[in-house]
Formats: structure tokens, sequence, C-alpha cells
């Protein structure tokens, strides 16, 4: 039986990311919707040119009353659905569930020709992404389906962050990695109650100044989730797959959502999941370089020649480094040009 393996070409010598190659399609907003609710699932085909990634959520938020439906329901939208440069996804039931088989034996003999990736929930080691992708190989090969179906995996308890490593390189088909900063702060025993971004009590103070220890503090908020996304980005891109920022539940609160998504772009994610449709050009903006800042990048490649050596611009030193560094925001702009 043909394996995963044999879809995708070989690691490129020298190369040093990616390792492997899935050819570029935008994923800045993956947007959820809950096949089982026929209100959004009638919505979906105005939806499809909106938005990079469409997902048909099987898993939380879905009642266990609706996991049937929900699954009839996606099957019923992939066949009837022209999605046209927009990719389908869907989220699974976890492998610890009594649904997620059939969720697999449902899904890829019906629209598994469709399906570009398949988000696995509450992923633990390499062993679940195992599992997964032998499963997909029968029922690819049984239903003849050429292409392969991607898999991504959720970061969202404490064992899978120790282990974020081997599940990256688990299997060929890894596309990439979500944070689900929901579950794993209740598996870390964290005690936000919030989907994403921060928590008012998570503070530093600045030093005071002079002897007055009530006045004259600053007080930041931080990043409850910086470092599960630096770690993530890591073991992406040493495995040559795509990280991304999960939810933002506050959907009415969306400077926090924007903010929350721009510090993961900053950090390397290439995007996040839209909950509701306001979150959708918020996704749109933050994970699409700026403008000037794709203008600046082109200046210090055309001036720095061959990219190597240093030169001033506008008083800063740049060199080979800060080429490699412009690359990524040029060719970033570019991609999502074409
Ligand atoms: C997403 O699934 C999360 O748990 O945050
Ligand atoms: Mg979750």
């Amino acid at each position: 039986m043909r394996s995963a393996k044999d879809f995708f070409r070989p690691l490129a010598v020298g190369a040093p990311t990616p390792v492997r190659e899935i050819p570029f399609r935008p994923s800045r907003m993956i947007h959820f919707f809950d096949p089982s609710n026929p209100k959004m699932a009638a919505k979906v085909p105005d939806l499809a040119p909106k938005v990079d990634v469409l997902l048909g959520n099987l898993e939380d938020a879905v009642q266990a009353s609706n996991k049937e439906a929900a699954r009839s329901g996606l099957v019923d939208i992939g066949k009837a659905t022209d999605f046209g440069d927009t990719q389908l996804w869907t989220r699974i039931n976890s492998l610890d569930s009594p649904w997620a088989l059939d969720d697999l034996l449902t899904l890829v003999p019906a629209i598994g020709g469709k399906l570009d990736v398949i988000m696995v929930p509450k992923v633990e080691g390499a062993e679940d992404i195992h599992y997964v992708d032998r499963l997909l190989a029968q029922l690819e090969a049984k239903a003849g389906i050429e292409r392969p179906i991607l898999v991504h995996a959720i970061l969202e308890t404490a064992t899978g962050v120790a282990n974020v490593e081997e599940i990256s390189g688990a299997s060929p088909r890894m596309q990439g990695l979500s944070l689900g900063p929901a579950d794993l702060a209740a598996s870390r025993r964290m005690k936000t109650t919030r989907v994403g971004g921060g928590h008012p009590g998570y503070l530093v103070r600045s030093d005071p100044i002079g002897d007055d220890l009530t006045s004259g503090r600053t007080t930041y908020q931080q990043d409850l989730w910086h470092y599960t996304v630096a770690r993530m980005v890591d073991a992406c891109v040493a495995n040559g797959i795509l990280p991304y920022y999960g939810p933002f539940g506050d959907i009415r609160d969306v400077v926090a959502c924007e903010d929350q998504f721009r510090n993961a772009y900053l950090l390397g994610c290439v995007g996040a999941w839209s909950l509701h449709p306001a979150q959708i050009p918020i996704a749109r903006k933050v994970f699409s370089p700026d403008p000037a800042e794709v203008r600046w990048a082109r200046r210090v490649i055309a001036e720095m020649g061959d990219g190597t050596g240093a030169v001033m611009i506008d008083g800063k030193m740049q060199d080979d480094a800060s080429v490699k560094q412009c690359r990524v925001v040029a060719e970033l702009a570019d991609a999502l040009a074409e």
C-alpha cells in the first residue's frame, strides 16, 4: 500500500527550512462552522470565497446528541459546495472519544477527495498521529483517493506540549499545529477560564521610582501563551510544518483578539482560528505582512545586493542575517499576492 511518504518530495539537501515542501496555500484564518447547525451550514457557500480555510467542526461545541448530524451535515456541504481556492478542513473528535473512528470512516469515503486537512484534537504523542495516518492510508486506498489528506494536531494538553517535537515530525502528512489555549489551560491547571487571550491578573509591575512603593509603578499585562507559542513555532519550523494560534473566545473584544493574533504572527505563526465572521478581517489583516514593512524589507534586500556584507540604511546596520529576515516578510507578501 502507498504510504504518505510517497506523496512528498524527498528532503531537500542543505535547505534550512522547510525540510519538505507542501505547496503554499494561504491559511490566515481557519474559519470554524458547526455543520449540525442548519443556519450556519446555509451560509457556507457565501462564506467560502471570503476565507482561506473553512473548517467543519465535529468536536467540542457540538453536543453529543448532534455528532451524527454534524458528520452528515459536513458530508452534504462537502458534496454540494464548490470551494474554489478555499481549503476544506474538519476537526474530528478526539481519539479517546467514542466518535473519532466513525468520523473518519464516514468522511473519508464520502468527501475525502475534497478534504485538505483533518485537525486532530488533544494529541499527546506521535502514536496518535501514527494511528490517524494508518487509518487514512487504508481509507484513501479503498476510496481511490490520490491526493493525501494532511493532518493538523491541536496542542492542548501538558503532555502534548512536552511531546511537541515528536508530534510535529510524526508523519509526512503533518501540515501544522494549533495552540488550544482552553483545553491546555485546564490540562495544566492554570486558573484562567477564558478561551485564549490574557487574564487581567497576570501582570508584572515595574520597579518603584525612588522609595515610594505605592505610586510611580507601571503595570503590564503579560502574554499567558508566549512560552507555548514559541515552543510550538520551533517544533514546527524544525519539521517543516506550520504553526497557528488557536481560538479567541471573546468575540466582542476585537482589540484583544487583534493583539493576541499579532503577538502570534510576530512570533512566527501563519494564522489563527476565526470563530465568528468579525474575526475574519482581523486575521486577514494581522497575518498579511504590513505594506510599510514589505517596502522596507524590499529596500534592504535591494541595497544589500548579493546579500552579503553590511550596509547602513537610515542609520541602521543591515547584514546577511537582516536580509534573511527581510526575505521572510517579502516572500510571504509575494506568496499571498499570487
Ligand atoms: C481549542 O480547542 C481549545 O481548547 O482552546
Ligand atoms: Mg480544545
